[in-house]
């Protein structure tokens, strides 16, 4: 575990008030919402949202038997719990996404929105969801897209100097990354997911339509551009979806959490941890207060 990829950490993080609430991003916030709707099954048994912050899309999950809020951020993952905590269905998970925490074949839908971003290795991400797929499942997946058309307007008047036509990720803050379209479906389908419809968001993300026009009428005018992300992204966000990989198995019934480190399937909870039965390995887990914490070993 020592080797993974640095990880953009939000501990104790204002992300919530500071990003979302009273912050004037209604529309981003609506226009998500309407992308998700579009991709993700309603219903189904198991959904996990890979970096899930303070739980703001949870409320989109509750057509699933069980859904995995899972967040490096142990203090995002307990402002989720707080507004969420009272229903059985969520299950609160600490850890790296490079190292997933669950059986192989697991779940059903993942969803991971506005935290591609933050991924210095976004093939060993994919490899990692992969593994967790159950077959036949969906992966809906938002990213931020280099391609848009305020960074090639940009780059054609020399006001920018990387290029958005290039495939690879660029870093345009420290573990902030842009991804081009084309890159980000050739490294799924090299995880051996299947990504499907594309869908561009946020075309109207811009401070003085939103000053100018009323939310309700850039929500209904990017409801319609959304189509269009089949054929051409030029927005700032794109969502894809993405069938499961085919093969592989589904995770052996009763089995839900396994070791980061090992993979081996964990036991019930014992005094407050999950230890991995891997004599090799080891490792104890801890559960506090319903929180599930895979960041590091006790
Ligand atoms: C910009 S926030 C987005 C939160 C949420 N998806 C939303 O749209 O409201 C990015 C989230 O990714 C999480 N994150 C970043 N790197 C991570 C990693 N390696 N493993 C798990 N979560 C990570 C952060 O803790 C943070 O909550």
């Amino acid at each position: 575990m020592t080797d993974a990829p640095p990880v953009c950490d939000y501990e104790g993080s204002d992300y919530r008030t500071r990003f979302w609430e009273g912050q004037g991003r209604d529309y981003e916030d609506q226009v998500e919402r309407i992308a998700l709707r579009r991709l993700m099954p309603p219903t189904g048994s198991t959904l996990i949202e890979i970096g899930a912050g303070f739980g703001r899309l949870a409320d989109e999950y509750i057509g699933y038997d069980q859904v995995v809020l899972f967040d490096y951020s142990r203090s995002l993952l307990r402002e989720a719990q707080a507004h969420l905590g009272n229903d059985t269905r969520f299950i609160f998970v600490a850890g790296n996404w490079y190292n997933m925490p669950f059986v192989s074949g697991l779940f059903e839908t993942m969803v991971q929105i506005r935290t591609l971003h933050h991924a210095a290795d976004a093939p060993a991400l994919f490899r990692e969801l992969a593994r967790i797929a159950r077959p036949d499942g969906q992966y809906i997946l938002e990213f931020a897209n280099k391609l848009n058309l305020k960074a090639i307007l940009r780059y054609w008047a020399k006001r920018q100097k990387w290029s958005p036509f290039a495939l690879e990720p660029i870093e345009f803050v420290d573990l902030n990354f842009d991804f081009h379209p084309r890159w980000i479906r050739q490294e799924l389908a090299a995880a051996r997911f299947r990504p499907g419809r594309m869908l561009t968001v946020s075309h109207y993300r811009i401070a003085l339509l939103k000053r100018l026009l009323p939310t309700r009428l850039l929500v209904g005018m990017d409801a319609l551009a959304q189509w269009t992300g089949n054929w051409w992204q030029l927005s700032p966000s794109v969502f894809v979806s993405n069938a499961h990989l085919e093969g592989g198995g589904t995770a052996v019934p009763h089995t839900f959490f396994a070791c980061p480190t090992c993979k081996t399937a964990l036991d019930e909870v014992t005094n407050n941890r999950l230890i991995c039965p891997n004599p090799a390995c080891g490792y104890q887990w801890a559960v506090e207060d319903g929180l599930y914490d895979f960041k590091e070993p006790v």
